[in-house]
């Protein structure tokens, strides 16, 4: 390997998601390992402008792997969006003689972490965090299995009650602009109804599937609502509005919100968090910089930060037409 690259800082920034934690602990075990290095910065961007790091060895790093949320804390940073707040980020790296950063999150942060590239000639790596799954260039983000398996387990319990009392239940879940929780916990958790950004279905097809459902012998239903569906203004105002035109339906709403966010992470995070962060660091050792890397078809890979952020990774719009055999 060439290595020019001494000393690595490693951050999480956006959204928190579970499995972070065990990013955090591959990316300062692979320094330790190739004897680099490593610090940790605190609340992502806004650590790095305020200079607020702590050094990491292998030890530090001890009993993380099953914690959900993040050791290093994360944040959305004010500062980070202006010229002068990453110009601040640059001198307090190099004041703490870092060479690269490994920076954990989603789209924003890969945002921040290119234009910061292209300002100061700072290497990147990002590593893509986020329950959302909606990253170009990896088929799974860190989280999002955590996530899912999360949003089943609360929807399986729903139905527990919905079927008690014979009620039609709206679970909103998150995702921000992207249906990937919606679809596939709603698929998993066997949802009559999935709605979700990417395909909007209209409420008269919403209306004439319930009234189907009613009149199949279906006592009680799910509809899962991706948080960005634009079908209706919110989930409230969306199940009002069938209430409104199914008057026999006695319908309740549940927003699961920040519990998605949380957790133990499964398995298949911890394994998938710690791939893609052995890889961060060699890739940075191999002299490689402002690339992001994934997971494709089993592989760790890598794309261009630039293409990470330019193109879409779209929904299996199959999974749709499963749903829909299957809610029968
Ligand atoms: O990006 C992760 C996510 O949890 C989205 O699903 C959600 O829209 C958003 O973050 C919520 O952000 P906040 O915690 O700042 O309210």
């Amino acid at each position: 390997m060439v290595n020019k690259i001494k000393r690595i800082g490693v951050m999480t920034s956006g959204g928190d998601s579970p499995g972070m934690n065990a990013a955090i602990r591959a990316v300062v075990r692979s320094c330790a390992y190739y004897n680099v290095e490593c610090v940790g910065f605190y609340r992502g961007f806004q650590g790095m402008v305020e200079g607020d790091y702590m050094e990491m060895d292998a030890r530090s790093v001890r009993n993380i792997i099953s914690r959900g949320g993040t050791i290093l804390k994360s944040a959305r940073s004010k500062d980070f969006l202006t010229p002068q707040g990453r110009k601040k980020a640059a001198n307090s790296l190099s004041k703490a003689k870092v060479d690269a950063m490994i920076l954990i999150g989603g789209d924003g942060t890969f945002r921040g972490g290119k234009i910061f590239s292209e300002e100061h000639g700072f290497p990147v790596i990002g590593v893509p965090g986020t329950i959302d799954n909606d990253i170009f260039g990896t088929h799974y983000t860190i989280g999002y299995d955590t996530a899912l398996n999360t949003v089943v387990e609360a929807i399986d319990k729903i139905r527990d009650t919905a079927s008690s009392h014979n009620r039609l239940f709206f679970v909103e879940v998150m995702g921000r602009d992207a249906g990937f929780i919606a679809l596939n916990s709603g698929i998993g958790a066997g949802a009559e109804e999935i709605l979700i950004p990417e395909e909007d279905l209209g409420l008269d097809r919403l209306l004439a599937s319930l009234e189907r459902s009613r009149k199949s012998g279906k006592m009680s239903s799910i509809v899962v609502v991706s948080e960005g569906d634009k079908i209706g203004k919110n989930v409230f105002e969306l199940a009002e509005y069938v209430t409104k035109n199914l008057p026999d339906y006695d319908s309740k709403v549940t927003v699961l919100g920040h519990i998605q966010r949380g957790g133990s992470p499964s398995c298949f995070d911890r394994v998938l968090a710690s791939r893609l962060c052995v890889k961060a660091v060699e890739l940075l050792l191999d002299g490689q910089k402002n690339v992001m890397v994934g997971f494709v078809n089993n592989q760790i890979e890598s794309c261009s930060l630039v293409s990470a952020l330019k193109e879409k990774h779209d929904i299996n719009r199959d999974l749709l037409r499963i749903s829909d055999i299957l809610s029968t």
